[in-house]
């Protein structure tokens, strides 16, 4: 199969070329923008196997060739850091919002097949008290600029399918956590912080709960819709991993040798979503998909061990996401 993955220089989509190329995919190109996100060295292990076009998902006539050339298309590309879109939304508009209209646009014309892939941001937030979780028929209610911009992607691949005939899925997907992820989102930060002698910066009081899933865990569910998800249909991606964030901060501290307490309360996030929890019980009936990476605690070791090991990949990125944090008094 001739697979076009779009974003496959950032975190889940580099993860998710690695995992193609590893189990023998001989046609791959990634699109991307290599923004502050992207990284040719997130593909260096596969970069003789694959091909990396730079260039951005709202520039028509490359997309249009591209999709030309493919027989599916995997959508990651996308602005994707809250608190940046809290500061600029902008971007999030173009790339989420007519970055997505253009893609959809190609497969159209080409009748490409394409799985697009979103976040449980779009449905808004859970209350912090009870068992409530996310199924295909929440409905929509974003918080944020960030999530507002998925959504309405969301809103238009579900309109292509249904105008248009587009063959397209859907996965909204919980918080992902692993290697190659950017050193601006939780996890990572609060590692490369103590790497390199900061404190971490918790947000606020810390009782936020995020569904943390490990990014081949997503990568894997992502690949079973591609190949057997029904045209039209939305799946949730979730491995039941809720935390709230003062325990995230205080395991990874204690795995790191630390004192647990070794940290900064800062200024809370405007808006911040309380609680995320997805119920992908459609996903495990009706595809058969398991999480691999039950244990979060070993997932987070293998992780602190990544980001120990990998220094040269996130040391360029540090200084310059910590200026900025402290510029918003985060
Ligand atoms: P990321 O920010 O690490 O990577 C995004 C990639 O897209 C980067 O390589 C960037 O250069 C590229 N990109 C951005 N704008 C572009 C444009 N206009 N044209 C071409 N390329 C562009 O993001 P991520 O965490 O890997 O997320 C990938 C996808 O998964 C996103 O669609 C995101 O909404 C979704 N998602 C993420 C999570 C999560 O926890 N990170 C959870 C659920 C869903
Ligand atoms: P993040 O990784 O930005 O993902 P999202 O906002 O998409 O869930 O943040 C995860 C959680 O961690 C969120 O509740 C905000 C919080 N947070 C902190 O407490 N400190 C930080 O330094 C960052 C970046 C996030």
């Amino acid at each position: 199969m001739r697979l076009l993955v779009t974003g496959g220089a950032g975190f889940i989509g580099a993860n998710f070329v690695h995992a193609v190329v590893r189990d023998g995919a001989d046609d791959v190109t990634v699109l991307d923008a290599l923004t502050y996100a992207g990284s040719r060295e997130s593909l260096a292990p596969v970069r003789d196997r694959i091909r990396l076009v730079g260039g951005d998902i709202t520039d028509a006539a490359l997309v249009d060739r591209l999709v030309a050339e493919s027989d599916a298309v995997v959508h990651f590309a996308a602005e994707t850091h809250v608190d940046n879109a809290l500061a600029d939304p902008e971007p999030f508009l173009r790339s989420n919002v007519i970055g997505t209209f253009t893609i959809l646009e190609a497969v159209r014309r080409h009748g490409v097949r394409l799985h697009h892939v979103s976040t449980d941001e779009v449905y808004g937030d859970l209350p912090l008290d009870g068992a409530q979780r996310f199924t295909e028929s929440t409905p929509y209610n974003p918080s944020s600029p960030y999530s507002s911009t998925k959504a309405a992607a969301d809103m238009l691949v579900r309109a292509w399918v249904r105008s248009y005939g587009v063959r397209a899925t859907i996965s909204n997907c919980s918080n992902n956590y692993g290697p190659y992820q950017h050193v601006e989102k939780f996890i990572p930060r609060q590692i490369t912080n103590v790497l390199t002698g900061r404190r971490p910066k918790l947000y606020g009081s810390g009782a936020n709960v995020r569904d943390w899933i490990h990014v081949d865990d997503h990568n894997s569910a992502v690949r079973r819709i591609l190949a057997d998800g029904q045209l039209g249909r939305t799946y949730l991606i979730g491995a039941g991993g809720e935390r709230d964030n003062l325990s995230v901060l205080r395991t990874i501290l204690r795995l790191m040798d630390r004192d647990p307490d070794d940290f900064d309360h800062v200024t809370d996030r405007a808006g911040h979503d309380l609680r995320y929890a997805i119920d992908a019980s459609a996903l495990t009936d009706e595809l058969g998909w398991r999480p691999e990476h039950t244990d979060f605690e070993e997932g987070l070791r293998a992780t602190i061990d990544w980001y120990r090991a990998n220094e040269s990949w996130w040391a360029p990125l540090k200084d310059t996401v910590e200026a900025t944090y402290q510029e918003r008094g985060q």
